[in-house]
Order: C-alpha cells, then structure tokens, then sequence
C-alpha cells in the first residue's frame, strides 16, 4: 500500500458535500476495465444525487444498510431475495426491455422469475404436464412462426406454472409431484405445438422476508396475474422469455413485478370438450439474431 505523504490536497480537493461526486470518481485508477469504471461512475453520481435530493437521514441511511443486509441473509440457493427487489422495483423489467428491443410483430419478452428449472421433461406433442390432478384443464396451443409467418421447425418450448394453489413445484417439494406442471416441447415443420396444462391461477410472490415487508410498507400487493411460463428457443432465433396472461385476471393492472404486456394477454375461452375445461391458443413469433 502506498500512502501520499506529500500533505497537498488531492487534485479535485478534499471531499465535501458539493464536489462528493468528483472526488470519489476521481480515485478510480487509469487501468481499470472501461465498463466497470463507466458503470460505477454513474452508479456513484446517481446514489449521491440521491442522498442530496432527499436529504438522506442518519437514521434513514442505517435503516436501508439494515434492509440491505436482511435482503441478503435470506437469501439462499433456492431464494434470491435481491432478484426479488430488483423484479418489486421495476429493474428488472427495465434491464429485459432494454436488452430485448425486437421489431414489431415479434413477441415480447418479459420478466424469467425465481420459478424456473432447467432439465423439465421433454413431452410428446399434447400431453399433459399437470401431475396433481388440480385446477381446471387448460388446452394450450398456437405455432412458433418467425416474422413473415413460416413456420419454425424445431423450436424447444419449456413451459412451466403454477398449481391450482398457486404455487409451483419447488416451492412444495413434499408436496406436489416434481416436474407438475412443467415440460418441454420440440416443434415439427408445421411448427405447431400443443399440451394440457391448467387455467393458471394468480398468486403472492414470496412475501415472507424483507421485500413482503417492503410491498406491505408501501400499501402494495405481492401478487403476479395468473400467466403461463415459456422459454421458446430455435437456431438462428433470439431466445424468448415470456409468458401468457389471463386476460380476466383482478391483478393484470398490478403485477407486482411489472411483467403484463398488453400483447402477452392471451385468450383463455370455454372448452368444454371432456375434461378439458379451457382452451387458449397462442402463437410466438421469433426474430432472427441481428
Ligand atoms: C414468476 O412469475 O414466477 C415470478 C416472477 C418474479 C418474481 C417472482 C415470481
Ligand atoms: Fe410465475
């Protein structure tokens, strides 16, 4: 470690509460990856705007650092409760929409969430992905097309929700059947795909830790509209990460995480064929890698 020892104050001056910003950027040394001296410029601009505009108390300062280090003790391989604030805060979808700009007609992506898993079972055409018997039966079915309509040969759809109880499999895993409710299906050159799933029922994200407290705190609900979950992939094609929503859903206006599109909102009409209750027909279509 080196230490100035000339006395002289450091070119920008010492640090006060009107040139923080200079100063603390100023220590950033010449050699340092561009991005990461960029990124961590801004960040510091923006959070000690942040502490002037408010007035950050002492008090207020402690309390963040508190919510912050709860944030992270919860935190385990099976639940990310940052990810969780940065999905309640609206970052989340801000970082996919500006990673995902796609040209008109192409579906939208939205938010992945906690709920994925990799390695669902790859089903025939048609099946059925609901193990636990629960909820009313659902047809989903539609074709991944690309953007002049042609059909997409071999796109690998990885679908997954919730159950009737609002809850997906990891979260009950003495509970439901692993893999309910999930699956993976690989398209054929018509590029239709189609399996039997249930009516997706809306449901609380994990509101037990800090970021519940956050939402309660705020007068805000920890509820997603009901949708279903989909990974739609193809050679050549951007990768898409969506969902489908239930168009009658009480919390479509409200996703606690910001996900609803209005294109995303599916149709979800009577069936009534057998057991089948529902039916809702959906086609995805994929841009090609600029
Ligand atoms: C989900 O839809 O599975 C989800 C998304 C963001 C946060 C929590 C859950
Ligand atoms: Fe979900």
């Amino acid at each position: 470690m080196t230490s100035d020892t000339s006395g002289k104050a450091p070119a920008t001056g010492y640090f006060t509460e009107d040139n923080s910003v200079e100063v603390v950027n100023a220590r950033i040394g010449g050699n340092v990856d561009a991005r990461l001296a960029t990124v961590l410029a801004c960040l510091v601009k923006h959070l000690h705007t942040f502490a002037q505009e408010i007035e950050l108390t002492q008090e207020e300062w402690e309390l963040g650092i508190g919510f912050l280090t709860r944030t992270g003790q919860i935190c385990t391989r099976e639940r990310q409760e940052f990810i969780l604030l940065s999905d309640t805060l609206g970052l989340s979808m801000l970082v996919d929409a500006i990673n995902n700009r796609r040209p008109n007609g192409a579906t939208e992506n939205t938010v992945l969430g906690p709920f994925h898993v990799e390695g669902a079972p790859v089903r025939a055409m048609g099946e059925r992905i609901t193990l636990d018997g629960k909820g009313d039966s659902c047809l989903f079915l539609g074709r991944v097309l690309d953007l002049d309509g042609n059909p997409v040969e071999g796109a690998r759809i990885d679908v997954w929700s919730d159950n009737a109880d609002g809850y997906y499999d990891v979260q009950q895993p003495n509970i439901q059947p692993k893999w309910n409710n999930r699956g993976v299906f690989v398209t054929g050159p018509d590029g239709h795909y189609s399996f039997i799933g249930i009516k997706p029922v809306s449901y609380p994200i994990p509101d037990d830790g800090p970021v519940g407290k956050m939402l309660d705190q705020l007068g805000r609900h920890p509820y997603r509209p009901a949708h279903m979950h989909y990974i739609v992939q193809a050679q050549g094609y951007q990768k898409l990460v969506t969902h489908t929503f239930v168009g009658d859903d009480p919390y479509l206006d409200s996703d606690t995480v910001f996900g609803v599109k209005k294109t995303l909102v599916a149709p979800f009409e009577p069936a009534a064929d057998g057991d089948i209750l529902w039916r809702s027909d959906f086609d995805f279509v994929l841009a090609r890698f600029e």
